[in-house]
């Protein structure tokens, strides 16, 4: 067993929120001692409130709601926020600086991963798969027609990319394979765009030119309900939206309407504004719309990757470090015990 620090006279205590996949916990269980919720739900609210008093590490997932009343529940003790995802609008990374709480994340194990997911939900919505499997087993299949499900084609279509990050950059080299034209929107653009074979547009021209566009922002004040009804108008009649990033990107009223209305010819997401969509959510009841349970980057490996590194962090951090991908650093500069 790895000795503890110097001066120190009990290991840290940790929280995590969920049990974690691969070696992940029992690596943690060599630096600290972890209390673990088991159950496959977020721990309640409550039991969170409870569970943190004390800690000095939090390691949690995106579906905790990891707010500064959760932050000031766990005392000035609490060194590190670790989440085991790349997005992390579930934290207030805010109230976590001003208190000299480092917050990390797990970008770049799960691009790959996660571009191919947006690449397959892409692929199956073109195509309408999930469409052609329900005719199948509900026993619709009774012929071969020429226009029977018929979809459209993803080879050499023009794929619009709004946010050109690691993933939206992985998803954009897959492209290349199928000949598409690629465009893209950024906050800046990329050095790299050329040697990527991407253009650079403003959103409302990529709108306008893309048959299939793929989202890849973070959810922020500024990208919150940015695919509202104004952007799904500005869409090509036919073209096809893919949500691999988070829900509220997208105004969900707008985005039925746009289905029902076939303003567009389809969506693919794999996120909704409420995890999980309520059984009864009319979005379920439109045919031309794909929806899969947020597991774009579920892979075995990935989601191994992801625990190791969000253990990893906090281990860093518990050790007196400021842990390889923590996303406060800026903020927390200067402050005493901290980045
Ligand atoms: C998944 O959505 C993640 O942010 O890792």
């Amino acid at each position: 067993m790895p000795k503890l620090p110097f001066g120190r006279k009990s290991r840290p205590r940790v929280y995590v929120t969920r049990e974690l996949p691969g070696d992940a916990l029992a690596h943690l269980r060599e630096h600290a001692e972890a209390e673990v919720w088991h159950q496959d739900t977020p721990p309640p609210r409550a039991e969170l409130v409870r569970a943190v008093e004390q800690i000095e590490g939090l390691l949690c997932l995106l579906t905790d709601n990891i707010d500064s009343g959760v932050i000031d529940a766990a005392g000035s003790q609490l060194r590190i926020v670790s989440t085991m995802a790349v997005g992390y609008d579930h934290i207030d990374v805010d109230a976590c600086s001003r208190r000299g709480i480092y917050v990390t994340n797990t970008p770049g194990v799960l691009t790959e991963t996660t571009a191919d997911f947006a690449f397959a939900l892409m692929l199956s919505a073109a195509r309408r798969l999930s469409e052609a499997e329900r005719a199948v087993r509900e026993g619709r299949w009774t012929t071969w027609h020429p226009s029977f499900l018929a979809g459209q084609d993803v080879g050499g279509a023009t794929l619009g990319i709004v946010g050109l990050g690691a993933i939206g950059a992985a998803v954009a080299r897959r492209a290349r394979g199928f000949d598409m034209r690629v465009l893209y929107c950024n906050r800046t653009q990329r050095s790299d765009d050329e040697e990527l074979g991407v253009t650079f547009n403003s959103f409302d021209k990529l709108l306008g030119e893309s048959d299939f566009v793929s989202v890849h922002v973070p959810l922020t004040a500024d990208t919150r309900h940015m695919f509202n009804e104004d952007a799904f108008n500005r869409m090509k009649p036919g073209a096809i939206f893919i949500n691999t990033a988070r829900g509220a990107v997208v105004d969900e009223t707008a985005l039925l309407r746009a289905l029902e209305g076939r303003r567009i010819a389809g969506a693919a997401i794999d996120v909704a504004e409420v995890e999980p969509i309520p059984k009864h959510d009319m979005l379920l009841r439109v045919p031309n719309l794909l929806v899969t349970p947020h597991i774009a980057s579920a892979s075995v490996a990935t989601r191994q990757r992801m625990a190791r590194m969000a253990v990893d962090n906090l281990v860093e951090a518990l050790q007196g470090n400021t842990p390889a991908n923590c996303v406060n650093r800026d903020a927390l500069a200067g402050k005493s015990g901290a980045a």
